[in-house]
């Protein structure tokens, strides 16, 4: 189950930087960082979440950060990436954080793929402790249309996933036991995407317009949104800059700004863009790939 954010990370991260001299500081008044792992990953993968813990540990002399495990241990959080009700997820994590004395005073959520989707989640639900940032790292803020390829070794449940999506994906036993069916967004079956999907249609405010959602979301200080420009995982890549393909067909895309959700304010991304609180970042690689110098530019800022 090697997956995610990538060797070259790894690499790079031996090769460029070793700890920069007089960066250890003796006050520790830095905002804690709490890391939601994609699917296929885990927790505590040194390739992955690992290397981005110890790295931010590396950057942030005195962080505290959480990577979460769902689940009693790193196989069952790996396999609850696939099969856990995403709803029974976030509360899982809800109250983890809500239980952590060290979360009081509030963290920064770093989301990777799926898990960007799901700390938005934590977000608009679970206002206590609060989050500042969140950092949806590929995430797939309007879901999936496609599963063109699963990230590492797991390609062999990616087909038996695709199968089940084609079967029907918003039948109730999909629904309920398949996470990625749970975002799973069909411009072509939009009444049947807006009334079964159990998760994203909630947390995107498709069936009512639930004003704590809102309210919530909108106390954030900053969304920063990562797109991955070469992406052959995610589909489609406007997703990740919460863009969608145009209901009723599967060619044409519109980006946020262009979307009912925006334009009708349901969840407050309007009025968070016109206040500067929407960050859209890009990275030129495929899904997760980015240099350690790229993560030091362009996310540690959100950090602190
Ligand atoms: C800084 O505070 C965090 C949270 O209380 C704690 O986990 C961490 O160990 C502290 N770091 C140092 C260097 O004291
Ligand atoms: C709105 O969201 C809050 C927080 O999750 C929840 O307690 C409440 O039941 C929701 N209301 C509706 C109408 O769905």
């Amino acid at each position: 189950m090697t997956i995610s954010a990538t060797q070259m990370l790894v690499v790079t991260a031996v090769l460029l930087l070793l700890p920069s001299p007089g960066s250890a500081k003796d006050s520790n008044d830095t905002v804690p960082l709490v890391l939601w792992h994609g699917m296929g990953d885990s927790c505590c993968n040194p390739l992955s979440m690992g290397s981005i813990k110890k790295m931010v540990e590396e950057d942030v002399p005195g962080i505290y950060v959480l990577s979460l495990m769902i689940g009693q241990s790193i196989i069952q959080d790996t396999e609850n990436g696939f099969f856990k009700d995403v709803n029974e997820q976030v509360a899982f994590v809800c109250n983890q954080l809500a239980q952590d004395p060290k979360l009081k005073d509030g963290y920064n959520a770093m989301g990777f793929s799926q898990g960007g989707q799901f700390l938005r989640a934590v977000a608009q639900r679970c206002p206590s402790p609060p989050m500042k940032n969140l950092i949806s790292v590929g995430g797939q803020q309007q879901g999936v249309y496609g599963l063109p390829r699963c990230p590492g070794e797991t390609s062999h449940i990616c087909d038996w996933i695709r199968k089940k999506l084609n079967s029907g994906a918003y039948t109730d036993m999909v629904q309920k036991h398949l996470v990625q069916a749970q975002y799973w967004h069909d411009p072509l079956n939009d009444d049947l995407y807006k009334k079964h999907s159990v998760f994203l249609a909630d947390i995107n405010q498709e069936r009512v317009l639930n004003e704590t959602y809102k309210k919530n979301l909108m106390a954030l200080e900053k969304f920063v949104m990562v797109k991955f420009l070469q992406d052959t995982v995610v589909d489609p890549r406007g997703t990740e800059w919460f863009g969608f393909l145009k209901t009723g067909q599967a060619v044409e895309t519109e980006t946020l700004q262009e979307s009912a959700l925006y334009t009708e304010d349901r969840l407050g991304l309007a009025q968070m863009d016109k206040a500067g609180k929407l960050v859209f970042l890009e990275s030129d690689g495929d899904h997760l790939q980015f240099t350690r110098e790229w993560f030091t530019a362009k996310l540690l800022p959100y950090l602190h």
